[in-house]
């Protein structure tokens, strides 16, 4: 099982075999996602909100980005491993862009990048690949500028947003990305596109025309409090049995039932013996 390459991707586009990839932002998270056979593990952003806590994807930094590669690089070998440039870290310059990439691959040993958006992220995906680091694009619903878009929102419902998402992928396309990321559009929108893009697309609400599909990996088993996209599919409810694990581990404390004779240590009689002296 060697290490996956860049051009899997498009070798599997081309046979027309779907695309897995799921996020994960720490060690036991990758080897889950590389036990399960996935193809492409996503340190994403959403780690903001599924393991940091914050309330959007804005306030994560890179140092603590970082931080969840290198525990992710540690969990897996084979699944190619793509890591989200966060929100600050890339927009304002190629150069800026370039650097912060340089340094996910540097330090964390991902294959390849991910920014979001159009419009000036064209440019900097131009550079970052100009620099020899593969970029993956992500249109549609780009969440570190959801309060731009209108909030969580499905993009392109509009023939005037549908045909802004449009030039975009198309755009990111021809700068050179590797892949694309299109989130929650309409299944009609991403249809029509998929004729014209030649590099493997993923999606995550964006229906079944497309190449492969990404899920948050604590969407997807029920890690999560709160309520989900309609696009999440819940395969596991994994936030009750953990708190059902952890609540009968504190009835047993209170109960004197924990720890039993299986969980303690021994001592040789005759120790036990002086040191009852
Ligand atoms: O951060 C993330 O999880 C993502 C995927 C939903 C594509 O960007
Ligand atoms: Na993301």
């Amino acid at each position: 099982t060697r290490r996956a390459a860049i051009g899997d991707l498009a070798a599997k586009k081309a046979a027309g075999e779907p695309i897995v990839m799921v996020t994960a932002y720490d060690y036991p998270g990758a080897q889950v996602a590389e036990a399960a056979g996935v193809d492409v593990v996503l340190v994403g952003d959403s780690g903001a909100m599924t393991v940091l806590g914050y309330e959007s994807t804005v306030p994560v930094t890179v140092d603590e980005m970082i931080m969840l590669g290198r525990a992710v690089r540690r969990g897996m070998t084979r699944p190619l491993h793509v890591a989200d440039l966060p929100f600050g870290s890339y927009e304002a310059s190629d150069e800026l862009a370039v650097t912060t990439a340089q340094r996910f691959v540097k330090e964390t040993g991902c294959d390849a990048v991910k920014i979001e958006g159009g419009g000036r992220t064209v440019d900097r995906a131009a550079a970052i690949v100009a620099a020899g680091i593969p970029v993956m694009g992500h249109v549609g619903l780009t969440p570190q500028t959801a309060g731009a878009l209108g909030g969580y929102r499905a993009q392109g419902r509009t023939a005037d947003e549908a045909l802004a998402v449009c030039r975009d992928a198309l755009a990111l396309q021809g700068a050179g990305c590797f892949s694309l990321v299109i989130e929650a559009v309409p299944s009609p929108l991403a249809a029509a596109l998929m004729p014209r893009l030649h590099v493997p697309v993923i999606g995550i609400g964006a229906g079944p025309a497309v190449d492969g599909q990404v899920l948050v990996l604590h969407d997807l088993l029920g890690i999560h409090d709160g309520p989900a996209a309609r696009f999440v599919k819940r395969y596991d409810g994994l936030r009750e049995r953990m708190i059902d694990g952890v609540a009968a581990y504190a009835a047993d404390v209170r109960a004197g039932s924990y720890p039993g004779p299986e969980h303690q240590y021994g001592m040789p009689e005759a120790e036990s013996a002086r040191l009852a002296e």
